[in-house]
């Protein structure tokens, strides 16, 4: 049976609207990347859980893997927090932290797990994982939050503005780094091209 890819597209386009900025800490380098795949995971408003989906072609989905812990940030939409919030998206969601330390050039310290904390986002949830599915190109990770806190009140930012505000260069920088990422899961997917 073929599936209508158009249409399945369309009801799950746009289902997660915030952008999330994603941290971690493996053998004592902090890494990030963003996100359009965070999620609340629990339904005990005691015992918070958080979710992301990683793609394994990402440095941060084997640090996550490795280290068991990760920090979810939100990113502001106020005016004065603007700017921040897209450096933010643009360091960490532009290039590999293979290529270089991306967190060098963020304002951070450090959370209860070791793990690096963006102290120019709107807040975060850090999480100690408590179990991970993996579907091939990918791992969706579930963490008990240990720690949270809201550092920049106010509006939280969707990634429908923060699209429309970001530099040209950019989005082209983010287009080439897409690329291998898709080739990848493909790969991993389907199996090698013929
Ligand atoms: C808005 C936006 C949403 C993204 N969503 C995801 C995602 O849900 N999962 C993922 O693995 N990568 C996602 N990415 C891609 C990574 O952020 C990007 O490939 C990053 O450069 C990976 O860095 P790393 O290799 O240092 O981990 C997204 C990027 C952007 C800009």
């Amino acid at each position: 049976m073929s599936v209508d890819t158009d249409a399945a597209n369309k009801v799950l386009a746009g289902l997660r609207p915030f952008p999330v900025a994603v941290t971690t800490v493996d053998g004592g380098f902090g890494n990030g990347l963003m996100s359009l795949s965070a999620g609340s995971a629990s339904i005990i408003p005691e015992a918070p859980r958080a979710t992301i989906s990683l793609t394994k072609f990402n440095k941060t989905h084997d640090m996550v893997s490795n280290s068991g812990i990760f920090v979810m940030h939100m990113l502001s939409a106020e005016d004065d927090q603007l700017a921040k919030s897209l450096e933010i998206l643009m360091t960490l969601g532009g290039s590999s932290g293979r290529d270089g330390d991306k967190l060098s050039k963020l304002r951070t310290k450090t959370g209860v797990t070791g793990a690096p904390i963006l102290l120019d986002a709107h807040s975060y949830v850090e999480a100690r994982i408590a179990g991970t599915l993996d579907v091939q190109e990918s791992s969706i990770f579930v963490g008990d939050v240990v720690a949270a806190e809201i550092l920049n009140p106010g509006q939280r930012l969707k990634i429908n503005e923060a699209w429309g505000k970001l530099p040209e260069e950019w989005i082209a920088q983010y287009d080439a780094n897409h690329e291998p990422q898709l080739a990848n899961a493909r790969v991993r997917r389907f199996g090698q091209k013929v």
